[in-house]
Protein backbone atom coordinates (compact mmCIF):
# COMPACT_ATOMS: atom_id res chain seq x y z
CA UNK A 1 0.00 0.00 0.00
CA UNK A 2 0.76 3.72 -0.14
CA UNK A 3 1.25 4.58 3.10
CA UNK A 4 1.41 8.53 4.76
CA UNK A 5 2.79 9.16 7.91
CA UNK A 6 1.78 12.38 9.69
CA UNK A 7 4.64 13.19 11.77
CA UNK A 8 8.24 13.02 12.27
CA UNK A 9 8.88 12.20 16.13
CA UNK A 10 10.49 8.79 17.17
CA UNK A 11 6.40 7.41 16.61
CA UNK A 12 6.57 8.48 12.73
CA UNK A 13 10.39 7.35 11.78
CA UNK A 14 9.24 4.17 13.67
CA UNK A 15 6.16 3.29 11.97
CA UNK A 16 7.50 4.81 8.53
CA UNK A 17 10.35 2.34 8.60
CA UNK A 18 8.33 -0.30 9.73
CA UNK A 19 6.01 0.09 6.44
CA UNK A 20 8.97 -0.21 3.78
CA UNK A 21 10.07 -3.01 5.79
CA UNK A 22 7.38 -4.59 5.41
CA UNK A 23 7.02 -3.50 1.32
CA UNK A 24 4.70 -1.01 1.63
CA UNK A 25 5.70 2.56 -0.15
CA UNK A 26 6.09 4.95 2.18
CA UNK A 27 5.66 8.95 2.50
CA UNK A 28 6.63 10.35 6.28
CA UNK A 29 5.31 14.45 6.98
CA UNK A 30 6.92 17.19 8.97
CA UNK A 31 6.74 20.80 8.68
CA UNK A 32 10.38 20.48 8.62
CA UNK A 33 11.67 18.25 5.88
CA UNK A 34 15.57 18.86 7.49
CA UNK A 35 14.39 17.42 10.55
CA UNK A 36 14.12 13.82 8.54
CA UNK A 37 17.60 14.19 6.68
CA UNK A 38 19.27 11.34 8.61
CA UNK A 39 16.23 9.24 8.11
CA UNK A 40 15.87 9.86 4.48
CA UNK A 41 19.26 8.71 4.40
CA UNK A 42 19.03 5.62 6.41
CA UNK A 43 15.18 4.84 4.50
CA UNK A 44 16.58 5.39 0.43
CA UNK A 45 13.20 4.15 -0.56
CA UNK A 46 11.13 6.58 1.89
CA UNK A 47 10.14 9.81 0.34
CA UNK A 48 9.88 13.08 2.62
CA UNK A 49 6.92 15.05 2.41
CA UNK A 50 4.66 17.96 3.91
CA UNK A 51 1.28 16.67 5.86
CA UNK A 52 -0.70 17.71 2.34
CA UNK A 53 1.60 15.39 -0.07
CA UNK A 54 1.47 12.79 2.28
CA UNK A 55 -2.22 12.58 2.51
CA UNK A 56 -2.46 13.21 -1.09
CA UNK A 57 -0.29 10.47 -1.88
CA UNK A 58 -1.29 7.67 0.24
CA UNK A 59 -4.03 5.23 0.53
CA UNK A 60 -3.69 4.58 4.16
CA UNK A 61 -2.35 7.32 6.43
CA UNK A 62 -0.75 6.89 9.92
CA UNK A 63 -1.13 10.01 12.58
CA UNK A 64 1.72 10.59 14.77
CA UNK A 65 1.69 13.67 16.01
CA UNK A 66 1.76 15.39 19.76
CA UNK A 67 -2.02 15.51 20.92
CA UNK A 68 -2.63 18.82 21.21
CA UNK A 69 -1.49 19.22 17.36
CA UNK A 70 -4.01 15.99 15.99
CA UNK A 71 -6.92 18.75 14.86
CA UNK A 72 -4.07 21.21 13.35
CA UNK A 73 -1.72 18.16 11.52
CA UNK A 74 -5.05 16.59 10.15
CA UNK A 75 -6.30 20.27 9.09
CA UNK A 76 -2.67 20.59 7.25
CA UNK A 77 -3.01 17.23 6.27
CA UNK A 78 -6.15 18.63 4.48
CA UNK A 79 -9.93 16.91 4.92
CA UNK A 80 -10.39 16.34 0.80
CA UNK A 81 -7.30 14.57 0.78
CA UNK A 82 -7.69 11.98 3.37
CA UNK A 83 -11.35 11.49 2.68
CA UNK A 84 -12.10 7.78 2.33
CA UNK A 85 -8.81 6.80 3.34
CA UNK A 86 -8.17 4.31 6.91
CA UNK A 87 -6.25 6.46 9.31
CA UNK A 88 -4.11 4.53 12.02
CA UNK A 89 -4.50 6.48 15.16
CA UNK A 90 -1.86 6.62 17.25
CA UNK A 91 -1.75 9.24 19.36
CA UNK A 92 -2.20 10.26 22.81
CA UNK A 93 -4.10 13.29 24.56
CA UNK A 94 -0.99 14.30 26.71
CA UNK A 95 -1.96 17.29 28.50
CA UNK A 96 1.52 17.79 30.54
CA UNK A 97 3.97 16.10 32.70
CA UNK A 98 3.38 12.82 35.11
CA UNK A 99 2.51 13.19 38.46
CA UNK A 100 3.98 10.15 40.53
CA UNK A 101 4.66 8.66 37.20
CA UNK A 102 0.84 9.35 35.69
CA UNK A 103 0.27 11.21 32.82
CA UNK A 104 -2.03 13.81 32.60
CA UNK A 105 -4.80 14.14 29.79
CA UNK A 106 -6.77 16.82 28.17
CA UNK A 107 -9.70 14.57 27.63
CA UNK A 108 -12.46 13.16 29.94
CA UNK A 109 -13.49 9.55 30.37
CA UNK A 110 -16.31 10.50 27.80
CA UNK A 111 -14.90 11.68 25.45
CA UNK A 112 -11.91 10.54 23.81
CA UNK A 113 -9.24 12.27 21.48
CA UNK A 114 -9.90 9.90 18.35
CA UNK A 115 -13.84 10.16 18.51
CA UNK A 116 -13.10 14.36 18.56
CA UNK A 117 -11.16 13.82 15.24
CA UNK A 118 -13.31 11.04 14.38
CA UNK A 119 -16.14 14.30 14.41
CA UNK A 120 -13.98 17.21 13.11
CA UNK A 121 -12.85 14.58 9.92
CA UNK A 122 -16.13 12.62 9.74
CA UNK A 123 -15.21 11.29 6.00
CA UNK A 124 -11.53 9.46 7.21
CA UNK A 125 -11.83 6.14 8.38
CA UNK A 126 -10.19 6.03 12.28
CA UNK A 127 -9.02 3.06 14.16
CA UNK A 128 -6.73 3.79 16.82
CA UNK A 129 -3.85 1.37 16.97
CA UNK A 130 -0.11 1.71 18.46
CA UNK A 131 -1.04 4.10 21.30
CA UNK A 132 -0.31 2.02 24.01
CA UNK A 133 3.06 0.76 23.75
CA UNK A 134 6.14 2.18 23.01
CA UNK A 135 7.60 3.15 19.89
CA UNK A 136 10.46 0.22 20.17
CA UNK A 137 8.38 -2.50 20.53
CA UNK A 138 5.56 -1.19 17.39
CA UNK A 139 7.08 -3.38 14.62
CA UNK A 140 8.05 -7.05 15.15
CA UNK A 141 8.21 -6.81 19.23
CA UNK A 142 10.37 -9.65 20.51
CA UNK A 143 8.91 -11.44 23.34
CA UNK A 144 10.32 -15.11 22.66
CA UNK A 145 7.55 -16.11 20.37
CA UNK A 146 4.59 -14.64 22.38
CA UNK A 147 2.40 -12.11 20.59
CA UNK A 148 1.42 -8.77 22.26
CA UNK A 149 -2.08 -7.52 22.19
CA UNK A 150 -2.91 -4.47 20.56
CA UNK A 151 -6.16 -2.92 21.48
CA UNK A 152 -8.15 -1.32 18.19
CA UNK A 153 -11.36 0.67 17.80
CA UNK A 154 -12.82 2.48 15.43
CA UNK A 155 -16.56 2.75 13.24
CA UNK A 156 -15.25 1.34 9.98
CA UNK A 157 -15.15 -2.52 10.39
CA UNK A 158 -13.60 -2.45 6.56
CA UNK A 159 -10.71 -0.02 8.32
CA UNK A 160 -10.41 -2.30 11.13
CA UNK A 161 -9.70 -5.47 8.93
CA UNK A 162 -6.85 -3.38 6.97
CA UNK A 163 -5.37 -2.37 10.32
CA UNK A 164 -5.63 -5.92 11.80
CA UNK A 165 -3.50 -7.38 8.25
CA UNK A 166 -1.08 -4.93 9.08
CA UNK A 167 -0.72 -5.77 12.85
CA UNK A 168 -0.65 -9.27 11.60
CA UNK A 169 2.25 -8.10 9.72
CA UNK A 170 3.85 -6.64 12.19
CA UNK A 171 3.69 -9.53 14.91
CA UNK A 172 0.96 -8.31 16.98
CA UNK A 173 -2.57 -10.22 18.56
CA UNK A 174 -5.58 -7.52 17.79
CA UNK A 175 -8.27 -7.06 19.88
CA UNK A 176 -10.91 -5.20 18.37
CA UNK A 177 -12.90 -3.20 20.83
CA UNK A 178 -15.64 -1.98 18.84
CA UNK A 179 -16.66 1.41 18.11
CA UNK A 180 -14.70 5.22 18.62
CA UNK A 181 -15.93 5.19 22.00
CA UNK A 182 -13.42 2.54 23.25
CA UNK A 183 -11.02 5.20 22.28
CA UNK A 184 -12.33 6.35 26.04
CA UNK A 185 -10.20 3.21 27.53
CA UNK A 186 -7.90 2.51 25.12
CA UNK A 187 -6.57 6.27 25.22
CA UNK A 188 -5.52 5.43 28.72
CA UNK A 189 -4.16 2.37 28.76
CA UNK A 190 -0.90 4.69 27.86
CA UNK A 191 -0.66 6.21 31.20
CA UNK A 192 -0.52 2.30 32.27
CA UNK A 193 1.96 1.71 30.16
CA UNK A 194 4.23 4.83 30.75
CA UNK A 195 4.07 4.14 34.62
CA UNK A 196 6.46 1.42 34.80
CA UNK A 197 8.64 3.51 33.15
CA UNK A 198 8.40 7.04 34.64
CA UNK A 199 8.86 5.72 37.93
CA UNK A 200 10.88 2.43 37.54
CA UNK A 201 12.59 3.14 34.01
CA UNK A 202 11.08 0.32 32.47
CA UNK A 203 10.10 1.07 28.80
CA UNK A 204 10.12 -2.63 27.17
CA UNK A 205 6.60 -4.35 27.99
CA UNK A 206 3.75 -4.74 25.92
CA UNK A 207 -0.29 -5.88 26.87
CA UNK A 208 -1.43 -9.18 26.55
CA UNK A 209 -4.81 -10.11 27.18
CA UNK A 210 -5.20 -13.68 28.59
CA UNK A 211 -8.76 -15.43 27.54
N1 LIG B 1 6.91 8.03 21.84
C1 LIG B 1 6.30 6.86 21.93
O1 LIG B 1 6.93 5.80 22.12
C2 LIG B 1 4.78 6.80 21.76
C3 LIG B 1 4.14 5.57 21.89
C4 LIG B 1 2.76 5.48 21.63
C5 LIG B 1 2.07 6.63 21.25
N2 LIG B 1 2.72 7.81 21.18
C6 LIG B 1 1.96 9.00 20.71
O2 LIG B 1 2.32 9.19 19.35
C7 LIG B 1 2.33 10.59 19.02
C8 LIG B 1 3.72 10.96 18.48
O3 LIG B 1 4.67 10.79 19.49
P1 LIG B 1 6.23 11.03 19.24
O4 LIG B 1 6.89 10.71 20.54
O5 LIG B 1 6.65 10.32 18.01
O6 LIG B 1 6.36 12.56 18.87
P2 LIG B 1 5.80 13.94 19.49
O7 LIG B 1 6.98 14.71 19.96
O8 LIG B 1 4.70 13.69 20.45
O9 LIG B 1 5.21 14.61 18.16
C9 LIG B 1 6.05 15.00 17.14
C10 LIG B 1 5.23 15.36 15.95
O10 LIG B 1 4.20 16.29 16.29
C11 LIG B 1 4.16 17.30 15.28
N3 LIG B 1 3.69 18.57 15.83
C12 LIG B 1 4.01 19.15 17.01
N4 LIG B 1 3.38 20.33 17.13
C13 LIG B 1 2.66 20.51 16.00
C14 LIG B 1 1.79 21.53 15.52
N5 LIG B 1 1.53 22.61 16.24
N6 LIG B 1 1.19 21.34 14.32
C15 LIG B 1 1.43 20.22 13.58
N7 LIG B 1 2.25 19.24 13.98
C16 LIG B 1 2.85 19.38 15.17
C17 LIG B 1 5.59 17.45 14.83
O11 LIG B 1 5.58 17.96 13.53
P3 LIG B 1 6.91 18.45 12.80
O12 LIG B 1 7.53 17.21 12.24
O13 LIG B 1 6.43 19.35 11.74
O14 LIG B 1 7.75 19.11 13.83
C18 LIG B 1 6.08 16.01 14.87
O15 LIG B 1 5.82 15.36 13.64
C19 LIG B 1 1.96 11.33 20.31
O16 LIG B 1 0.59 11.62 20.29
C20 LIG B 1 2.28 10.31 21.42
O17 LIG B 1 1.49 10.48 22.57
C21 LIG B 1 4.05 7.93 21.43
Amino acid sequence: MKVGVIGSGDVGRVLAGGFLAHGHEVAIATREPAKLAAWAKQNPKGRVASFAEAAKFCELAVLAVKGTAANEALAAAGADALAGKVLIDATNPISGPPQNGVLKFFTTLDESLMEGLQKQFPRTRFVKAFNSVGNARMVNPDFGGVRPTMFICGNDAAAKATVQRILDDFGWETEDMGGAEAARAIEPLCMLWCIPGFLRNQWTHAFKLLK
